[in-house]
């Protein structure tokens, strides 16, 4: 794990950026309570907001999302989707995790918008890379073995459409990426990963400061 002391932001800028955010409804504001309790990394309320204004402004039906956790960004993505009349596709390899985001879909009444894939991502997303039929609108990388970032990113571009948008999230990884004497092995990757999306052609992206590093990419 990367020094404890190294954020992207300080102090004071991530306290004001939390009190820009709109208030959630209970679903939301009680997976962030049990988020924190039971340690789940979800993306939190700010990059949650972010991911919602850009699904429902680029008018994103077919979402797909790698690495699901308890459903939190899902249900930010799901809204998004089921305002276009879309629809999201959820990955997620643990089947407790997976459990508690069907559950979450449940209560947010939005079940039907949702499909939750319980596979491991390395097998899963080729198969939609290489169906004909899923192509998507917007994908949101937030997978927890970050090796995969690598390793699923030619699948993730093949399986979006022309124009369509793809996500990563922890691409700063707290910060580390930017100092460099941190060398743990997820540091490593992350910047591994953003030197191949900015080789990547096919791509135009743009890393943000937020959360944990967002990177923004759009299919030419
Ligand atoms: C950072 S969490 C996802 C957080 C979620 N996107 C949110 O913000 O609410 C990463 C998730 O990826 C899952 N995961 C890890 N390795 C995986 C794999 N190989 N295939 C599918 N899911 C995986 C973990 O179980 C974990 O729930």
């Amino acid at each position: 794990m990367p020094d404890q002391n190294v954020r992207i932001l300080t102090i004071d800028a991530e306290k004001y950026l939390e009190t820009t955010v709109s208030a959630r409804d209970s679903v939301l504001s009680d997976l962030e309570k049990h988020a924190e309790n039971y340690k789940i990394p979800i993306l939190g309320p700010h990059v949650g907001s972010f991911l919602s204004i850009i699904a429902r402004g680029c008018g994103a039906k077919n979402i797909l999302e790698i690495g699901t956790a308890s459903g939190y960004s899902g249900i930010w993505l799901a809204r998004a989707a089921a305002a276009n009349s879309g629809k999201l596709i959820t990955i997620e390899n643990d089947p407790k995790m997976r459990d508690i985001a069907e559950k979450s879909f449940k209560k947010a009444a939005l079940s039907k918008f949702v499909k939750v894939v319980l596979a491991d991502a390395r097998d899963a997303v080729p198969m939609l890379a290489n169906s004909r039929k899923a192509k998507f609108d917007l994908i949101l990388m937030d997978v927890g073995e970050k090796k995969l970032y690598i390793e699923l990113l030619d699948d993730c571009v093949r399986a979006l459409k022309k124009g369509g948008i793809f996500i990563a999230d922890d691409t700063l990884w707290h910060g580390s990426v930017v100092v460099p004497t941190e060398s743990d092995p997820d540091t490593r990757t992350m910047r591994n990963f953003n030197k191949q999306l900015l080789k990547d052609k096919r791509l135009e992206s743009v890393i943000i400061p937020i959360g944990d590093g967002l990177t923004i990419a759009l299919k030419k």
